[in-house]
């Protein structure tokens, strides 16, 4: 039984090593399971894609769709052709996605289209908010999956709204957190933190990638200027995303405490979180990490479709009004910022969860 494990975008790639692993474990121990890497190419240069499977030990991917940059429809046409090229040419028994970028649902389609089922690894969660694109790939590929591995009672919740029944709905956890946890104790002290001198606890991290903060460049320069004078003279570390980045060449008045850097690899960005006093961001899966890691988190997003990190995690959600974080500074430099929990099932072992669900749905 062959099995598609499909990663394309920057935050899948932490999703499918844990799935990745406990694929080649169970195989070791005898398991019948086989699967195939396959890489649409949506993230192409190194530092969005080669490092992180380099530092995270995902084997070179079986096939690369090379599909590179585009509009939303491009990508997702370019990612379909390539993809029933390959199941075309060499079928595979379920095709498995994880996440919400545009490869998860341009791979979910094309393999639906097919008769091959699907699977969708974090499936169930909704921000509710259509202005995102990955809101309409999780509803599109949510409506054509067979199989639901969830990370959330909340996910569970969502499905069984929509009519999902309750035999293809798996609540095993977050294999973004499995590649955390097994990674917990590798993390790099990246070297820009002696070049700009950072003490631990005493630094803020933030990421902004999202369009309705960075594509407006004067909104993003009111943000970065609400968060730089909100900070308190603290440094505050930017791994700027490509997407940002471009924005930010057309613009001038970035605060002075606020230091633009390249995208960090998976264990030096997962250092600064860890030892940061608090990350600020628009980014949903890093709110899952600092909740784990017990850092405060602010998220500069009016919705989150990861409620978790709110009612049991460190993350609080601020919204996109440059306005709003101040409160928010007040009470963490106040030192009343809540401890937060780990969210259930979020323990290391979904993986092995999820190639123990494949393994009784395909091999019965
Ligand atoms: C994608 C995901 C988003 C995820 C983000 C993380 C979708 C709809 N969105 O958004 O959920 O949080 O990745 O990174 O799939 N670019 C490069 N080099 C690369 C990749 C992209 O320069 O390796 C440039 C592209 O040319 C483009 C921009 O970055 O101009 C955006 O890339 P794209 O993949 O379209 O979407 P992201 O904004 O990265």
């Amino acid at each position: 039984m062959l099995i598609d494990f499909i990663a394309g975008a920057r935050p899948n790639f932490m999703k499918i090593a844990s799935v990745v692993r406990a694929i080649k474990s169970r195989e070791l121990a005898g398991g019948k399971l086989r699967y195939r890497l396959v890489h649409t190419g949506q993230h192409y240069d190194d530092n969005m894609s080669g490092a992180f499977f380099e530092q995270l030990g995902i084997p070179k991917p079986d096939v690369n769709l090379e599909v590179g940059s585009g509009t939303q429809a491009e990508q997702t046409a370019a990612i379909m052709l390539g993809y029933e090229r390959l199941l075309l040419e060499n079928r595979s028994d379920l095709c498995l996605v994880v996440g919400d970028v545009t490869s998860t649902m341009a791979c979910a389609i094309t393999a639906q289209k097919l008769c091959i089922p699907v699977a969708h690894v974090e499936g169930g969660i909704r921000s509710t908010d259509w202005t995102m694109p990955e809101e309409i790939n999780r509803m599109v590929t949510d409506s054509i999956t067979n199989y639901f591995f969830t990370t959330s009672e909340t996910a569970n919740e969502n499905l069984a709204r929509s009519g999902v029944p309750k035999d293809r709905v798996f609540f095993v956890g977050n294999t973004m957190i499995d590649t955390l946890l097994a990674n917990i104790d590798r993390l790099n002290k990246p070297s820009l933190w002696e070049d700009l001198g950072l003490a631990e606890g005493d630094y803020f991290v933030i990421t902004l990638h999202r369009p309705a903060n960075v594509d407006r460049g004067r909104d993003f320069i009111k943000l970065l200027t609400a968060i730089g004078e909100g900070v308190r003279g603290k440094p505050v570390i930017f791994p700027v995303h490509p997407r940002s980045a471009k924005s930010l060449e057309q613009v001038e008045g970035i605060p002075e405490n606020i230091f633009l850097t390249e995208p960090q690899s998976y264990l030096e960005f997962n250092y600064l979180v860890k030892h940061a006093k608090a990350v600020i961001t628009d980014s949903g899966g890093i709110t899952e990490e600092a909740t784990v890691m017990g850092i405060p988190c602010m998220t500069l997003r009016d919705n989150t479709e990861r409620p978790e990190t709110i009612t049991v995690g460190t993350n609080e959600l601020v919204g996109t009004n440059p306005d709003a974080l101040k409160p928010f500074l007040d009470r963490l430099f106040a030192g009343e910022w809540k401890e937060g929990g780990i969210p259930e099932k979020w323990d290391g072992k979904t993986g092995e969860r999820i190639v123990a669900e494949l393994e009784k749905i395909l091999c019965r």
